[in-house]
Formats: C-alpha cells, sequence, structure tokens
C-alpha cells in the first residue's frame, strides 16, 4: 500500500471512487477503488444540516432516484435516497472511517458553506489531518478552509493554469495545483514546480496518456477507472 504523504511514487487517485464499475461517490465505490489499487480516493462534498455530504451535483438527479437540489433536503431525506444498486449518499465520516491512513482522501469543496464545516470536522478529528488533501474551485472556501487549519494540505483546482490560479495556491500555500488535462501543458507544469508547488490532473482514463504526465513529472492523477490506469506503477 502507498504511504502517498511519504512516498516518491506517481499517484493513481480514484475519481469519485472507480465509477466506471460502480456508482460514483459511494462507500462500494470507494472500497472498490482501494481493492483494486489507487493510492487513494477522491470525492465531492456538500452541506447539509451541518454535515458534509458526498454529492458531486448540486442536484439529486443525476446519481439518485430523487429530484431537486440537494440544499433543499433534510439528511434524513438524503439517507432515504438510492444512490445506485442500493448504495446511500454517504457522509463525509463514513467514508473515512472505511479507508486506511496510508489513503489519500481528496476531499473537494464543491457545496457553498463547506470549508468552515470541514475545518470544524477536522478539529474534532485531528487523526485525519494528514490524511486528507481539500481542494476546490471555489477559492473563497478554500480561504475560509485554510484560515482556519493552516496545517492541512490543499490543492487549487482550475481549468488550466491561469493568473487567478497562481495567486490562489501562493495565497492558499497550496500543496498541489489540479489541473483539467485538457488544459495542462508541460510548461505549466514547469512553471509550478518552480513555485514548489505540485500538479495533479483530471480525469485520466487513457494509459498511454498517464504514462506521458508521469514522464512530465506530475505528482498524480484522478481516474474513473482504477482497474485499467493502476497498471501504471508496473510499467
Ligand atoms: O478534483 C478533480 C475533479 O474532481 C474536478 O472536477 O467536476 O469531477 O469534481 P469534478
Ligand atoms: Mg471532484
Amino acid at each position: 500500500m502507498i504511504d502517498w504523504v511519504n512516498t516518491d511514487q506517481f499517484l493513481v487517485i480514484g475519481h469519485r471512487g472507480v465509477p466506471s464499475l460502480k456508482p460514483e461517490n459511494t462507500l462500494a465505490s470507494f472500497e472498490l477503488a482501494l481493492e483494486l489499487g489507487a493510492a487513494g480516493i477522491e470525492l465531492d462534498v456538500h452541506r447539509v444540516d451541518d454535515e458534509l455530504v458526498v454529492i458531486h451535483d448540486d442536484h439529486v438527479d443525476r446519481t439518485t432516484n430523487g429530484k431537486g437540489p440537494v440544499s433543499q433536503f433534510t439528511l434524513q431525506d438524503l439517507g432515504e435516497l438510492d444512490a445506485g444498486e442500493g448504495e446511500k449518499i454517504p457522509l463525509l465520516a463514513e467514508v473515512l472511517s472505511v479507508v486506511q491512513d496510508q489513503h489519500l482522501v481528496n476531499v473537494e469543496l464543491k457545496g457553498n458553506q463547506t470549508g468552515e464545516l470541514l475545518a470544524e470536522f477536522l478539529k474534532d478529528n485531528r487523526n485525519y489531518q494528514n490524511q486528507i488533501l481539500v481542494s476546490s474551485f471555489k477559492y473563497d472556501e478554500l480561504h475560509k478552509f485554510v484560515a482556519l487549519c493552516p496545517d492541512v494540505k490543499t490543492a487549487v483546482l482550475s481549468k488550466k493554469l491561469d493568473q487567478r490560479s497562481i495567486r490562489a495556491a501562493k495565497d492558499c500555500d497550496a500543496y498541489s495545483m489540479n489541473l483539467s488535462d485538457r488544459g495542462v501543458k508541460p510548461v505549466d507544469i514547469a512553471t509550478l514546480r518552480e513555485m514548489n508547488v505540485r500538479v495533479m490532473v483530471y480525469t485520466i482514463n487513457n494509459l498511454s496518456r498517464a504514462s506521458e504526465l508521469r514522464n512530465l513529472n506530475v505528482f498524480g492523477l484522478f481516474t474513473d477507472a482504477i482497474q485499467d490506469l493502476s497498471r501504471i506503477q508496473s510499467l
């Protein structure tokens, strides 16, 4: 098993678990991603009744049998939805309880007012602080998180490297910049290395592209197909 904080190994992360085999952002998906050799998992969180719930969209329609905005549900009503194959929408705490501590858990702050709530959660659950990488496209949420939890690693998410994302990476003292494969260029990787910011790339489902990125000194990638991409460690 890869101890992600102390490894030089290229990190292959299960994006929302292993959504090509199991419903995204569910416990079954996360557990399977790790069984199949993921160094860690990525998940998306929204805030409901002062809890962090793991779901990507701001509506439940695409991934569950329910309808409507996540923000209109109580925690109890969300818990009754089927997130696919009988799986439930998990709480962040439930996911963390099934992941061994060497594995990376990338918590993406997707919903409003999630930064402060995650910081509160990690103050009460300090054992997870080294395991988590907190990322967001919402830089205001990331800033709120960093102000409360400056020692936890953060990642700035961006479709491409630009002045705004560079500013956010500096302001947050970010551990990594997580860029879209559609926007990433070799020169960006070099620029970020000079700033001592690692680069991770989403979403890669092709082994030869994964290999190219590894050769460009990318730190890690996110994939929907860990069953194919975990093979890169033996190439
Ligand atoms: O963190 C990488 C990736 O998850 C960002 O995009 O839309 O899949 O959450 P999205
Ligand atoms: Mg995400």
